[in-house]
């Protein structure tokens, strides 16, 4: 589940008629990185909870039969494979009014079912090999429990996290005892932050159903959060938490998506060598070579 229907304010006016999801990491958008990782993690059903203005992203995921012939036609047989192997079958249900992540999850439910299913939120691109989903279901079968992906943070950086309280079961995986969304740096329980990614089981719909009726009579305040259903779900049954090797970028802010394009280009042998040398030119003060 890709939830993708939020406002995206933090990237405005970028985003004001283009869903970020659909901003390129040099030629593919953010989202086209999630779903590959979902697609190599074995994943075979795929639903994108959209909103308003959310349209390029069915577009850029459908056949495109007048591309692929025209690419074809001109010999461009590698570009027009390409554009083929991006369309799949996907899912789509749109979450009428942005009424937080959890709500957003919510939404999905009737094509969910009774499975357990990931949420992957799109702006954190992460480079791991086996990919990040892929790792975390391997922690899913083994604790059989909800799996949830952190990172450590520098604590100064903490408040704009949900955080964890734990309990270590072995390297890298933890038992999850608390949640926090958001804490001040002195009332962070830890410094393992979570991240988009998330391997849940069927029970978290329940438990958002009751955030969302406290929300709705005003027991809580603000957004339907999915880390406060989560809090629910661990007053029932154990959540774990698991730490991967890997590299991520939140591209959802403007500094963290100009570090990934970066980061990108300079892992393709096509653009790697003149960027290098450009970015060098700039930061040593001189005009880039042309
Ligand atoms: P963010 O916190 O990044 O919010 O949502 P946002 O609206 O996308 O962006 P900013 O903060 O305004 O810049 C986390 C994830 O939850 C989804 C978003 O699309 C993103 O993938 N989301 C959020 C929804 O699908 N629906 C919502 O109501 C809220």
């Amino acid at each position: 589940m890709f939830p993708a229907a939020g406002l995206g304010t933090r990237f405005l006016p970028a985003t004001k008629a283009q869903p970020k999801e659909m901003l390129p990491l040099v030629d593919k958008p953010i989202i086209q990185y999630g779903i590959e990782e979902a697609a190599a993690a074995g994943i075979e059903d795929i639903v994108i909870v959209t909103g308003r203005g959310k349209n390029a992203i069915e577009d850029h995921f459908d056949v495109s039969v007048e591309l692929e012939t025209f690419l074809e036609a001109r010999g461009k047989q590698d570009q027009a494979a390409e554009i083929r192997s991006i369309s799949r079958s996907l899912a789509y249900v749109r979450q009428g009014e942005p009424l937080g992540l959890g709500h957003a999850v919510l939404t999905a439910r009737p094509l969910v079912g009774d499975n357990a299913f990931a949420v992957i939120l799109a702006d954190d691109v992460i480079d791991a090999t086996p990919g990040a989903l892929a790792q975390m279901i391997e922690v899913f079968n083994e604790v059989d429990g909800p799996v949830l992906l952190v990172e450590r943070v520098p604590r100064e950086q903490i408040s704009g996290y949900g955080v964890i309280a734990y309990e270590p079961v072995r390297e890298g995986v933890y038992r999850v005892t608390d949640l926090v969304e958001k804490p001040k740096p002195e009332d962070a329980p830890s410094e393992l932050a979570i991240i988009g990614r998330y391997v849940l089981t069927p029970d978290i719909f329940d438990a958002l159903v009751e955030e969302a009726a406290a929300v709705r009579s005003g027991k809580v305040q603000g957004e339907i959060q999915l880390t406060n259903g989560l809090r629910r779900l661990l007053a029932r049954r154990n959540v774990y938490a698991c730490e991967i090797e890997g590299v991520r970028h939140d591209t959802g802010n403007k500094l963290g998506f100009l570090k990934a394009v970066v980061y990108f280009a300079l892992k393709r042998p096509d653009l790697a060598g003149p960027l290098r040398a450009y970015l060098e030119a700039v930061v040593g003060g001189k005009e880039g070579p042309r």
